[in-house]
């Protein structure tokens, strides 16, 4: 039995999906326990490449049952879309399940994404406009819309209606936009809802079932720590908990039966969208990090901003979420650069901190204190062995290891699915 967490260490755009495809191989169930379709997960696979967005990465794994959890907002249109579009491709989504107690994302969240974004002017978020935050916003509000209401349209009726009493004063009074109708809202779930149906189920039941046979589970992480609605840089985040004990309420599989809690981290950092970034590079080396490591946003196309790797802030994920392990990406995106800074502590105002400051405002005022370690010029990107890495390599990622606070059981040295180095894999324990 194991029950392994992924989890961003950073902002997102780790690589979740590719270490999910390496390990997803090795189990029976991949469920994704928060987040929507604002996250993007790639997984090259034989040279093609996947971008899975609302769906788990898992459900490219041969035999894994991919699994929405209930921490989940699902767009039903981009759920089919997203279906439609891998079967087109010759996937297999027959598998998919989606907790009844997942909520639903309803165009007038989208629409008031965007607005409430436009509103806030310089202060925008930078969001994906997927209307991920609104939603969330109602499932705490209670007074949000879930999978399971497509089972009683008199139900699904009466919370339109009480959300939309609320919704249109919003839309028409505040931000100038049309009243939306429930007649047109209810056309839109239940034209999706016989297609829906077979795939709900009580996901908590069946995971944790499944683990009690002994079975293998992945839990599949969007986002990040530092965007987690309670432990990143709030109130540049998203609205869920993408650490590893929101891996557990978004999955109903309790702590006690974590086996691993894996942080992917990035050889570098990146973020999209607005907040602090303490390693924030603007200079030649932001873009060519930027260039060389493909940093585009899966989502929206945005391009990504980069920086070097800042173990104050792997140090602190590590703690947030238990790591027991690390999965380095992008390793080698570093080669052939000369030197590669590392980010060791914050100065702040003249002030050291080795680890995050208390407050939001110490923490935009941050600048690097960097140390720097020589690269390596060897191609690794067909590496499998540690041993084999030049010496340079190795003494980046064993520094790394050591500023980090988990050791670095998996290296990835390009984006396929061979391309990772294995030092300590989490399914044999
Ligand atoms: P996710 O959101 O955490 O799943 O990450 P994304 O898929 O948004 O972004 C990670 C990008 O890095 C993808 O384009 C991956 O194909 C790529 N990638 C993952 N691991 C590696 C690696 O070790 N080396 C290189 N060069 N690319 C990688
Ligand atoms: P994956 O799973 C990177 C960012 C957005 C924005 C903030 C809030 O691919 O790592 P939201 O639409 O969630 O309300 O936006 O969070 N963001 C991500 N950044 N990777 C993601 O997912 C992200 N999901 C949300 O850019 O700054
Ligand atoms: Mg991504």
């Amino acid at each position: 039995m194991s029950a392994i967490v992924i989890v961003g260490a950073q902002w997102g755009d780790e690589g979740k999906g590719k270490a999910t495809d390496i390990l997803g191989g090795k189990v029976d169930y991949v469920v994704k326990p928060n987040g929507g379709n604002n996250a993007g997960h790639t997984v090259v696979v034989g040279g093609e490449k996947y971008e899975l967005k609302l769906l788990p990465a898992g459900v490219l794994s041969e035999n894994a049952v991919p699994i929405l959890g209930n921490g989940v907002v699902v767009n039903l249109e981009a759920l089919f879309e997203e279906i439609d579009g891998l079967v087109a491709r010759g996937a297999d989504a027959t598998r998919l399940r989606i907790s009844g107690n997942a909520h639903m994302v309803a165009p007038y969240h989208q629409t008031l994404d965007r607005v409430q974004e436009r509103f806030l002017g310089k202060r925008a978020i930078g969001t994906t406009g997927r209307g991920i935050g609104p939603t969330y916003a109602d499932k705490v509000a209670r007074v949000g819309l879930r999978v399971q209401d497509i089972f009683d349209e008199s139900i699904l009726r009466q919370k339109i209606e009480s959300a939309l009493d609320v919704k249109n004063q919003m839309l028409v009074k505040m931000y100038n936009r049309r009243a939306i109708e429930a007649d047109e809202m209810m056309d839109y779930f239940m034209g999706y809802a016989e297609r829906l149906k077979p795939m709900v189920i009580d996901a908590e039941y069946t995971l944790n079932k499944a683990l009690d046979e002994g079975k293998h589970v992945l839990m599949e992480g969007g986002q990040a720590t530092m965007l987690d609605v309670d432990h990143g840089t709030y109130p540049f985040v998203t609205s869920s908990n993408p650490t590893a004990g929101g891996a557990c309420v978004g999955s109903g599989i309790g702590p006690t039966r974590i086996t691993a809690s894996l942080g992917i981290v990035k050889a570098y950092t990146t973020r999209v969208g607005a907040g602090p970034f303490p390693t924030e590079l603007f200079d030649k080396w932001g873009d060519y990090l930027q260039t060389v490591g493909g940093e585009v946003g899966v989502n929206t196309g945005r391009k990504r901003r980069c920086g070097w790797y800042d173990s104050v802030i792997a140090r602190y994920a590590a703690r947030v979420n238990g790591f027991t392990d690390f999965f380095l990406t992008k390793l080698d995106v570093l080669t052939g650069i000369g030197e590669i800074p590392i980010c060791v502590a914050y100065d702040v105002d003249g002030q050291r901190f080795d680890e995050m400051p208390l407050t939001q405002s110490q923490f935009h005022h941050a600048e690097p204190i960097y140390e720097t370690m020589p690269a390596w010029d060897e191609d690794i990107s067909e590496i499998t062995d540690f041993d084999d890495l030049p010496q340079k390599a190795k003494d980046y990622v064993n520094r790394l290891e050591e500023l980090s606070g988990a050791p670095m059981s998996y290296i990835g040295v390009g984006p396929g699915r061979d391309q990772t180095i294995v030092r300590n894999d989490v399914m044999e324990r």
